[in-house]
């Protein structure tokens, strides 16, 4: 229900938020200016949509993206949010854990890629509630929400670490990539844009991460743990 007092104004403010691309683009014309005659009565629903949106703590903004754009886009964000929270903390689970021959290094490389996750979860959720609506942030959320598998607990040496996280990564961009889409079609190309730069980041860090690896053929062949790794070359004795 719309608060007393009120209710006029933020009925008009409501309804140009809520009709599509073309009413906003009509409004910057000044097709809705204050004291124009529009009929607000025939969008009831409209005003019914938007108070539901305030009930469930949509935020005010002036914003010119239609309300259903600008909701379809927050739920991919908070959906692509999860799954980065989830991928920061995985990858510093490895970076605190790993052990093997290459420790060092690896102990590195993941805290750098570990760095290059977190700076886009600050974005994600800021563009969020740039939309109106609400960051799903917290520890919780994301392992409520994300769809990546825990990080395995068992792990023999660095390059099971390596190889884990890896297919972590690979999902993530997967998933990303698909926010692009969404985003995209949804009619919002800034969102599409900030999920193009993760996915590129997270090719990146991909990269790295299985650079550790040997290719295995002409790429028609599944990779896996072991059909990946280099031969252990096994120390000779002096001499021989
Ligand atoms: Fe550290």
């Amino acid at each position: 229900m719309l608060m007393g007092g009120h209710s006029t104004l933020t009925e008009r403010q409501l309804l140009s938020k809520q009709n599509t691309k073309v009413a906003a683009r009509s409004r910057r014309d000044g097709e809705f200016a204050d004291g124009d005659t529009q009929d607000w009565s025939s969008c009831s629903k409209s005003v019914e949509a938007y108070v539901a949106g305030l009930e469930e703590g949509i935020m005010e903004t002036r914003n010119d993206l239609p309300a259903e754009t600008r909701r379809d886009v927050a739920e991919t964000l908070n959906h692509v949010l999860a799954i980065v929270s989830d991928l920061y903390s995985q990858t510093k689970q490895a970076h605190w854990n790993v052990r093997g021959p290459q420790f060092y290094m690896q102990h590195k490389l993941f805290d750098e890629v570990a760095e290059s996750v977190e700076e886009h979860i600050d974005t994600l959720a800021e563009r969020v509630v740039q939309l109106g609506f609400k960051a799903r942030g917290t520890v919780r959320q994301a392992a409520t929400e994300s769809s990546l598998p825990e990080f395995p607990t068992e792990q023999r040496d660095d390059l099971d670490f390596t190889y884990a996280l890896s297919d972590r990564f690979a999902q993530a961009a997967t998933e990303t990539r698909k926010g692009i889409e969404d985003c995209e079609v949804a009619g919002d190309t800034d969102s599409a844009d900030i999920l193009t730069q993760i996915s590129r980041d997270l090719d990146k860090s991909l990269w790295f991460l299985e650079a550790q690896f040997r290719a295995i053929g002409d790429g028609s062949q599944e990779p896996t743990a072991e059909n990946t790794r280099f031969p252990q070359r096994s120390m000779q004795p002096a001499g021989r």
